[in-house]
């Protein structure tokens, strides 16, 4: 039977990567709903590009939710650097013309979860963990329906991406991630340590232009335009696809591999918001709450992400 998947999201061209993986594995995985949150750009534009990637994807039946505007407790921090002013610059768009659902996405996220078994749902955050983080405070009874919650977020032996100590995701909502990580709920974290590792061989991206599908020839316009930040701020081979990561994971979990510890948020230090502090030797003897991912079959990643966008519609 299909894993019952819901994917929460700031689209951002690799959050767009994350859901064309998923709708490309159909078979194995049924998205229940897409819930957006404010993150690469604010939540009006994460909205607008969840539905142009469902119809992108040929999929308008699955629902889309906008979350929340802005974290927890600070203000709102966006990356128009990185994704473009639009979030999902590259391709040309026409407006979506599929309908955003009326619910809040975190009435929405509770209700679903209640009606669920236990363990039956799992989610995969690819954003800061707002909305995430709230549905658990609003209803703590949804957490024992959760069978897992698989994220994109954090850094450690890799560091930070928006500063030197923390990753956007973790660093844009802090006190949702610690939430998250003091639910209790198990946690299979994709941090840089792990998304560093895959970086994109511009001929993969040339070969998913040579598809020959609108699928194909706007992915190929999303990631040339997202990866050119990564080229000049790290100077690598290629850029990292970070959020397509906790998908692939869903799909081929023996293309990852890591260690069970305890990881902690920092919330407090300006210098240091939004660290994941992970306890890699377990020196604090605290009880592990994450899976941390630090390792990954890239090639074996990229096939599964070229093989999911070639069966998606032309
Ligand atoms: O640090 C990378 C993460 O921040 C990814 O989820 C990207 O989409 C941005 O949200
Ligand atoms: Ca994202």
């Amino acid at each position: 039977m299909a894993r019952r998947i819901i994917i929460d999201t700031d689209p951002g061209q690799d959050d767009a990567l994350a859901m064309l993986l998923a709708f490309g594995a159909s078979d194995q995985l049924d998205l229940l709903g897409i819930t957006c949150v404010a993150g690469n750009v604010p939540l009006e534009l994460t909205t607008r590009n969840a539905l142009l990637i469902c119809e992108l994807a040929g999929r308008t039946d699955v629902p889309v939710f906008a979350g929340c505007d802005r974290p927890m407790v600070r203000d709102l921090v966006t990356a128009e650097d990185v994704h473009g002013k639009t979030g999902l610059d590259g391709p040309d768009w026409d407006a979506p013309t599929m309908e955003l659902q009326t619910r809040h996405a975190v009435d929405w996220l509770v209700d679903t979860l209640l009606t669920a078994d236990d363990g039956e749902i799992t989610l995969c955050p690819v954003g800061p963990l707002t909305n995430v983080a709230m549905a658990l405070v609003r209803e703590p009874a949804i957490a024992p329906k959760i069978a897992e919650i698989v994220l994109m977020g954090g850094g450690y032996f890799k560091g930070g991406n928006i500063t030197p100590a923390a990753e956007f995701n973790s660093y844009v909502d802090p006190h949702a991630a610690d939430v998250v990580y003091r639910s209790g709920i198990p946690i299979v974290a994709m941090p840089l340590d792990v998304t560093h590792e895959a970086l994109m061989p511009k001929a993969w991206i040339a070969s998913i232009g040579a598809l020959g599908t609108d699928v194909g020839s706007k992915t190929e316009a999303m990631l040339s335009f997202y990866e050119r930040y990564d080229l000049e701020h790290y100077g690598d081979a290629g850029g990292p696809l970070h959020d397509p990561a906790t998908i692939a994971y869903l799909l081929s979990p023996e293309l990852y591999s890591g260690k069970h510890v305890y990881v902690a948020i920092e919330t407090q230090s300006e210098l240091t918001m939004g660290m994941t502090v992970v306890d890699w030797w377990g020196a604090k003897r605290n009880e592990p709450n994450c899976m941390w991912m630090t390792e990954v079959d890239a090639e074996g990643f990229f096939a599964l992400i070229y093989e999911a966008l070639a069966k998606l519609p032309a």
